[in-house]
């Protein structure tokens, strides 16, 4: 049934369902905080909470009451109490497949911006992931914010799945196409670590919207037809002009964390303390948080 509100031909549930996605804007991102205590009695109602509010909008934003004592400990039982129990392994991943963003100098990883200062472009995680590796969950945390910078952008992807209906239906139509977009695949020292990545940007799983994107400029093949490239000009200019009421930003603090359906995102540059770099734990997960119990 959900999956109605996505197909062109829907209109009328479209229309409803459009209406209330956009009604909730703009977002009180101070009142959609929640605070967790784990392991004590109100727990439970704030899982509850986060669960609620990214039914909503795709993304929850939380702050632990006791930031310097959370531990990678915690962020599983977190994501786990969410129902992120498929944590995807990436190149970059530690041990227990919680990725450390932070600057770094290891080999394998200079290549990709998440690891470096440098502004991060609007993406949905997982974008260049084969079709059985599909990221539809993910927690980012911060231990540790920059000395300045770091402000991240949020967009709802079914957000901008209206945006881009309303600009034109055939700008949906042309993203979902199968083969909207492709990425090259990504080669270290002449071999092959990923494979050329191709499918449509907008496609429906289990009844629920995903959207598989990436603003980058380079090494990034779009489907070459007219309005496959209007739609890609469209969303551009919705970066470039940045003004959006619909686009969410806030610069996590330390014990600050956002959980969300894998929407779209990007970060600004920074500039680090050199004494306390800044530092983000990222999971992603083969599904989505959890619907709440009511
Ligand atoms: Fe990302």
């Amino acid at each position: 049934m959900q999956a109605q509100y996505f197909l062109l031909e829907n209109q009328d549930s479209y229309e409803q369902w459009r209406q209330q996605k956009l009604a909730a804007y703009p977002l009180d991102l101070t009142a959609l905080m929640v605070t967790l205590t784990p392991n004590t009695a109100a727990y439970t109602a704030q899982i509850e909470c986060l669960k609620q509010q990214t039914q909503r909008y795709n993304f929850a934003l939380y702050r632990f009451a006791q930031p310097d004592q959370v531990t990678r400990y915690h962020l599983h039982q977190l994501a786990h109490a969410l129902g992120l129990t498929d944590l995807h392994a990436n190149l970059c991943a530690d041990e227990d497949s919680l990725s450390a963003i932070t600057q770094t100098q290891h080999e394998g990883q200079h290549d990709y911006i998440p690891y470096t200062n440098k502004a991060l472009s609007w993406h949905t995680d997982g974008y260049y992931h084969p079709q059985d590796q599909v990221i539809h969950g993910m927690l980012l945390h911060c231990m540790q914010p920059a000395q300045s910078g770091g402000e991240s952008h949020w967009l709802d992807h079914e957000i901008a799945y209206i945006l881009l209906r309303d600009a034109n239906p055939a700008y949906i139509k042309a993203l979902i196409h199968p083969e909207a977009l492709t990425i090259p695949a990504n080669e270290l020292k002449g071999e092959i670590i990923r494979p050329t990545s191709i499918g449509s940007v907008f496609s429906v799983h289990r009844g629920q919207l995903h959207m598989r994107y990436s603003a980058r400029q380079r090494n990034i093949h779009w489907r070459n037809d007219p309005m496959t490239q209007e739609a890609v000009t469209y969303l551009n200019q919705l970066w470039a002009e940045d003004q959006s009421p619909y686009i969410v930003r806030h610069t996590l603090q330390a014990g600050e964390g956002l959980i969300c359906n894998n929407i779209l995102h990007n970060r600004n540059a920074f500039q680090d303390n050199p004494h306390q770099p800044r530092l983000l734990y990222r999971g992603r997960y083969l599904q989505r948080v959890a619907l709440p119990q009511h």
